[in-house]
């Protein structure tokens, strides 16, 4: 049974075009690039001055592609939306695009409208007829309203084609148009004002013929200008194909697509004012998007690692200095930190407990690591000499927005690590890294952890050299066994066969354990969220010398028991660890250092990895792990790369 407040509809894909082309086909490519992002619905809407015609599926974009193929869509101009919704159940009726009362307005929306309840009684009150349980239908009823208030005079005649006629006075074929905004873009804004929340929402009206509108708030949108038209998409990597040139939209801006190009205007004194603007340049090649000859994304990410070490390291260390000149941040105020908080979610959070060890053993700044979702709520202790740092991957994770603002309101500095250039994480933070991943398609994060990793290791670096802890040459020497690294990574990912092999004897267990100590303990959260994100195997993580204070209980005959046993001053206390396990029945696969002749006798799996100094251990460890969750997943017949129930950007919280 649906819910009746079936209202979140979120880290969803958008997309739309409007130019020369037959816009269905480009619809479907964009959506399609799209789908890690959501994928239980999915929906396009296409119109002329005929009127607007929709079509919407449950499933995947296949399912709709499928179902547009038999019949005749006819349109230039056009928008998409595929779907992750987090409550009810996924149906036709729920997915976008939405249409008004009287089907000449629709719209797609990725985000969510708090206050959609109170909108949607008032609309409600007024006669309007809803067909889905989503927060999103509010926005089309509401354009409808405004609309008819701004494009139809008392007597009801249609002054649509003054706005045109203004429109057309726009130069052709330049990005930067002038002129007033059309009749559905001043609608669109004024219904913003309305919106309590989050939303990256486009628009089209059978009014204006090839006009699209695209207003955003807390939800990423881009658009660029092509010689065949205009592209939109919540996410670049739809656009690529078409433009490399793109505009990142800002909060409050209000963007008009038409074939001959983009008008941009901002919100001033309630009136929309035309704003110039510049363009981002994006060099990724379009072929890092696609499977590159793999079998799926995640192997093809994991398989890119050493080449985000190198390119995350490189300009690093000059002359004897490690550099971040991002970071925005004199060496005497880096000098006055005090605290360090880290705050992330999921994988993001896994690599700040790696990077907690390595702050406090190199610099000696205390560092707590948190939970976005936790330290917003929590009034944790922020004084103007704590340094914030946030970690997340897509840069748009809600929680750690919500938590970098907060950090900042309370007079911390706030420096963001990112793998996505321009993404809201790196505009709200004071300084920030980028992680050099390039884009990340599978769902479960891989080479943006790593990514992580070595940026946040540069960071402790950094804080060592600025408080004097660490000497140039153990700088030196940090650094370039760093940089080493990423031919151990190479070498782990050579060969194989000892991870399969592994995999091949857990792929039926029902749950597994994953230990370590010290940096191993940090490094087998990740190992344990990777393999139940990817294979649906319930998988936990525990310090090694928490097993016998309950974890123990578990174990029984051929118990899988993952251990991070790497050479690491610990060394001694994990094999006892796995001794135990071992004499309860478990099953014990070991990460283990190359040359070690004794782990053997503890474990019936042994993972041997390149020797790593401790610190690093985390980087070369975290590797077979990855890999290990991989294959344990496709043995259990699992789509690795979009795992079910998961969605690669949680854009609301
Ligand atoms: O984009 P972010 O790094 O902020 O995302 C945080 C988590 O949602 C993310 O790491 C998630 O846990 C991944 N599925 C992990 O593979």
């Amino acid at each position: 049974m649906e819910s009746e407040f079936e209202r979140k509809v979120l880290m969803c894909g958008i997309v739309g075009y409007t130019g020369t082309n037959d816009a269905t086909d480009i619809l479907i490519g964009g959506l399609k690039r799209l789908e890690y992002r959501g994928y239980d619905s999915a929906g396009i809407a296409l119109g002329n001055d005929e009127g607007i015609e929709s079509v919407c599926r449950k499933g995947r974009v296949g399912d709709l592609e499928q179902t547009v193929a038999g019949m005749q869509l006819d349109g230039a101009c056009g928008i998409g939306h595929t779907r992750w919704a987090t409550h009810g159940t996924p149906s036709e009726a729920n997915a976008h695009p939405h249409l008004s009362c009287e089907g000449d307005i629709a719209i797609v929306h990725n985000g969510i409208i708090e206050n959609f309840m109170e909108l949607k009684e008032e609309l409600l009150s007024r006669g309007h007829e809803f067909t889905s349980q989503t927060d999103s239908e509010v926005i089309a009823h509401l354009l409808e309203e405004e609309y008819a208030l701004l494009a139809f005079d008392d007597s009801g005649q249609d002054d649509i084609a003054n706005a045109q006629g203004r429109r057309l006075d726009r130069t052709p074929d330049k990005m930067i148009a002038s002129g007033d905004p059309s009749v559905l873009a001043q609608a669109v804004s004024h219904v913003t004002e309305r919106l309590i929340g989050s939303y990256g929402l486009a628009a089209i009206t059978s009014h204006e013929p090839g006009v699209i509108v695209v207003a955003r708030k807390d939800s990423p949108l881009v658009v660029g200008a092509a010689p065949d038209g205009s592209y939109l998409a919540s996410d670049m990597i739809a656009l690529l194909d078409a433009t490399r040139d793109v505009l990142i939209l800002e909060d409050g801006q209000v963007a008009e697509l038409t074939p001959s190009g983009i008008a941009l205007f901002a919100r001033e004194h309630d009136e929309l004012v035309s704003c110039e603007y510049e363009t981002t340049h994006i060099d990724w090649s379009v072929d890092s998007a696609e499977k590159g000859g793999y079998d799926d994304f995640m192997l093809k990410e994991i398989h890119e690692q050493p080449r985000v070490i190198r390119d995350t390291l490189a300009g690093r260390l000059v002359g004897d200095r490690i550099t971040i000149d991002e970071l925005g941040m004199s060496p005497a105020e880096l000098n006055l930190i005090d605290k360090v908080y880290i705050i992330a979610c999921g994988t993001s959070y896994h690599a700040g407990l790696i990077a907690k060890n390595l702050i406090e053993r190199w610099a000696h700044i205390p560092t707590e690591v948190e939970v976005a979702s936790e330290f917003r709520y929590r009034n944790p202790i922020i004084t103007p000499t704590t340094l914030v740092v946030a970690v997340s991957q897509s840069g748009e994770t809600a929680d750690t927005l919500a938590a970098i603002r907060d950090a900042r309101i309370k007079g911390a500095r706030v420096f963001g690590i990112t793998n996505v250039v321009g993404s809201p994480v790196a505009r709200e933070s004071d300084g920030v890294i980028y992680t050099k991943a390039n884009k990340e398609i599978a769902v479960a994060s891989t080479k943006s952890f790593l990514g992580q990793v070595v940026s946040l290791t540069l960071l402790a670096l950094l804080l060592a050299q600025t408080k004097g802890n660490l000497t140039t040459g153990q700088i030196r020497l940090l650094f370039s066994e760093l940089a080493d690294t990423a031919e151990q990574v190479e070498e782990i990912i050579s060969d194989t066969t000892d991870i399969d092999s592994a995999a091949l004897a857990c792929k039926d267990a029902s749950s597994a354990l994953f230990i370590g100590r010290g940096m191993g303990a940090a490094t087998a959260t990740e190992g344990a969220l990777k393999l139940k994100e990817i294979s649906y195997l319930h998988a936990e993580a525990y310090p090694a010398g928490e097993m016998k204070h309950g974890p123990i209980a578990l174990i029984d005959e051929g118990f899988p028991v993952i251990a991070i046993a790497t050479k690491s001053p610990t060394y001694e206390k994990v094999l006892s660890n796995l001794q135990e396990s071992k004499a309860r029945g478990a099953m014990v696969v070991a990460i283990a250092t190359q040359g070690d002749e004794e782990i053997g006798k503890y474990a019936d799996h042994v993972i041997f990895i390149p020797k790593v100094r401790d610190e690093l251990s985390p980087i070369t460890a975290s590797v077979p792990l990855q890999l290990f969750a991989r294959a344990i997943a496709l043995e259990r017949g699992c789509d690795v790369d979009q795992p079910r129930n998961l969605a690669k950007s949680v854009t609301v919280e």
